[in-house]
């Protein structure tokens, strides 16, 4: 991973233009933007991308499209953070938070037997917008001072490197290092699937990526897919 890098100053979304060069580029490469003009979030969402956050792309060409590179992601940011002091944990399904709020969000696109997007948003350097403040953290807030972006960028490669080669060759270790990173394991969680909105506690992360609850004393998995998840 990150072998070849991309670097733009203004972009639409790198996961878009990622998808565009995906035929014509090898597996690892990133493509990197100062700035994205149509950031893109899960369930259609808009993400906020102004200059001073990374926002980046890997495509990559695994056998599949599978949802657990979402936790490649998510475990390379939650390693990147531990790098400059901070300590992160993963919220099922797709996010990195820190103290309650969220610093990094993953989304995971592609094109079955041909490529997997990886993309990936982490705030950085960025300020956070009064409105979104109390759900939303970025680096720079919690250290008291810029960041190189570089660095971060670096860290993040190499990490993204090392847990990409784990979900290949040992993603039952991938795994268990999610459900050691996950922390809304044993608290009581809503998911909303559609128009469900399902109340529990959480209690697993399973080895296909599903989340394990426990819903009034029955069991009940909820497969990675376009749920979101609140905490009490
Ligand atoms: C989410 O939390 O809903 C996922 C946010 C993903 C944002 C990143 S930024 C780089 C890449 N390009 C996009 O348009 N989105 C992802």
């Amino acid at each position: 991973v990150g072998v070849k890098v991309i670097q733009l100053d203004e972009v639409g979304s790198t996961n878009e233009y990622a998808k565009a060069i995906a035929h014509e580029v090898p597996e690892g490469t990133v493509v990197v933007a100062k700035r994205q003009t149509a950031g893109r979030g899960r369930k259609g969402r808009s993400w906020a991308s102004p200059e001073g956050g990374l926002w980046m792309s890997v495509i990559l060409k695994p056998p599949r499209v599978d949802p657990r590179l979402a936790f490649v992601g998510a475990l390379a940011v939650v390693d990147t953070l531990a790098d400059f002091g901070i300590s992160a944990g993963i919220k099922w399904p797709n996010d990195v938070w820190v103290g309650g709020r969220k610093i990094s969000g993953i989304l995971v696109e592609g094109k079955a037997g041909e490529y997997s997007i990886l993309g990936i948003g982490l705030n950085v350097n960025n300020p956070i917008p009064n409105e979104l403040r109390k759900n939303a953290i970025s680096m720079i807030e919690f250290i008291g001072s810029k960041l190189p972006l570089e660095s971060v960028m670096n860290r993040l490669l190499m990490h993204l490197d090392g847990w990409y080669r784990v979900f290949l060759e040992r993603p039952d270790l991938l795994m268990a290092k999610v459900r050691e990173k996950t922390f809304i394991l044993g608290k009581p969680v809503i998911v909303i699937e559609g128009d469900e909105r399902i109340s529990g506690i959480a209690l697993d992360v399973l080895d296909d990526g599903s989340l394990l609850m426990d819903i009034g004393g029955q069991l009940r998995r909820i497969t990675y897919g376009d749920v979101s998840l609140r905490l009490f």
